[in-house]
């Protein structure tokens, strides 16, 4: 009992656990995914639809997921396991598992472009005569050099794996604690570099003034499926760090911070990368490449811009770290929980796992006819991972989520979870009716418009 205690760990602090997972849910989705898809779909419009499930479909299901983990004290499989025994309920935990190999894989590749990106800017091998065309060449080159693409994914997932193998505490709180606060320092740092640029307004407009007209059903998925990847919802990631949570914290408060931080640095980051692009006079739907593209071009232009490109992508990885790491520990967790393995023999299994399914995603821009082009759709194997995993898969995992909470496990079973240690939870009834009624209902909705418009990209 004392071995497994140990092996699996716990937070020091409130403090640390947030920090934990404001670290997960801040990533390479708020900086790199969430301007791109807002680029996508119409800028302001999008972000205000994107804010709304934040608070009412992404709250909820994190309250759902801190809830189930503490109370059960496991991992995703084994947690359904033993709120739910002799069900099948822990197919879904299953889900969560894969969803976290599946998610790490391609997340690894783009986090490994930030590193390659860090030491490009360091060495200052962007050229002062660099246009935004020569930028878009110069991020075609690297990302389909395979060995530049294998070898940063490695790298990554190596980082990754040293600091999940740390332990709970000793690993993951200890690193987040350097590395959230960093993060934070550096984007404010380069969002006021970005505002002074010429031109930064036309970005902002775009970026805040809504234009309705631009919403459609596609835009509604697409903001639902950003909010729970961004907020790392929807694979039991939130219930992995919920189950080393204290008994004595409160689920309400942790989770209203977290998403608050996790929103904060996505807006954030839209006051960065809009006015950068604006300024730059570049066509703002430049897709995953977008981050990549545009501000090499323009760093060169600032002064000191090679250190405040470095500093740019340093940010990155360090978001992408922080984020890695919980979706490695979902599967680490779930075999030191279930099937009693070590701790670093269970991160080093599921890095190779990893590491594998990371191929096609890194080697899908470089010249592999079918890789880079699948179906003749225009799209890659890491955009299909991307689209797959990062957004259907998470949708359909909260979906089952919010219907085990609000039917299953019950409204009454996560109140006693919430209120243990004396509190009260004063929007409970809110809250049944969010999870019980408005997240499956918007999600069922949502597959229904999928399926009718066959607008499966
Ligand atoms: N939330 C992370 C991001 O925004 C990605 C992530 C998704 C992490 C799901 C864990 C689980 O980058």
């Amino acid at each position: 009992m004392e071995q497994a205690t140990v092996e699996r760990g716990a937070w020091t602090s409130k403090f640390g656990f947030i920090l934990a997972a404001a670290g997960s849910a801040v990533g390479l989705g708020n900086v790199w995914r969430f301007p791109y898809i807002t680029a996508q779909n119409g800028g302001g419009a999008f972000v205000l639809l994107y804010l709304l499930f934040v608070v009412i479909i992404g709250w909820p299901i994190m309250i759902a997921e801190f809830a189930v983990g503490r109370a059960a004290e496991r991992n995703p499989v084994g947690a359904f396991r033993v709120l739910a025994p002799k069900t099948i309920w822990y197919i879904v935990g299953g889900l969560g598992v894969a969803c976290g190999v599946g998610i790490l894989s391609y997340y690894s590749v783009v986090a490994g472009w930030t590193v390659g990106y860090f030491f490009k800017m360091l060495l200052g091998e962007f050229s002062s005569k660099m246009t935004p065309d020569q930028a878009a060449e110069t991020f075609r080159h690297f990302a389909a050099d395979p060995v530049n693409a294998v070898g940063y994914t490695f790298l990554f997932l190596g980082l990754t794996a040293i600091v999940v193998m740390g332990g709970v505490s000793q690993g993951i709180e200890r690193s987040v604690k350097l590395m959230m606060p960093l993060l934070f320092i550096l984007l404010l740092l380069l969002i006021v570099r970005a505002l002074t640029l010429e031109g930064a307004g036309a970005g902002i407009r775009f970026y805040l003034k809504p234009d309705f007209s631009k919403i459609s059903g596609g835009t509604v998925v697409m903001a639902l499926g950003q909010a729970l990847f961004s907020l790392s919802l929807g694979m039991g990631t939130m219930m992995t760090y919920g189950s080393y949570l204290n008994k004595k914290e409160s689920i309400i408060t942790a989770s209203a911070d977290v998403c608050f931080y996790d929103t904060l640095i996505a807006v954030m980051a839209g006051f960065l990368i809009f006015p950068t692009l604006f300024a730059m006079k570049i066509d703002s739907t430049g897709g995953p490449g977008l981050v990549f593209v545009v501000l090499p071009a323009i760093f060169h232009k600032m002064f000191l811009g090679q250190l405040f490109g470095a500093a740019f992508f340093l940010l990155l990885a360090i978001a992408a770290l922080t984020s890695t790491i919980s979706l490695l520990e979902v599967g680490v967790a779930y075999l030191v929980d279930e099937r009693k393995w070590r701790r670093r023999s269970a991160a080093l299994v599921l890095t190779l796992i990893a590491a594998i399914v990371s191929l096609p995603s890194a080697l899908s821009f470089g010249t592999l006819p079918h890789l880079n082009d699948l179906w003749g759709l225009g799209i890659t194997f890491l955009d299909l991972m991307n689209i797959l995993v990062g957004n259907y898969f998470l949708t359909i995992g909260a979906f089952l989520l919010s219907v085990f909470v609000g039917y299953r496990w019950g409204i009454q079973a996560l109140r006693r979870e919430v209120e243990q240690g004396g509190r009260r939870f004063y929007g409970y009834r809110v809250f049944a009716f969010l999870i019980r009624f408005v997240c499956p209902v918007a999600i069922l909705m949502i597959f229904a418009y999928i399926l009718a418009t066959k607008n499966y990209f």
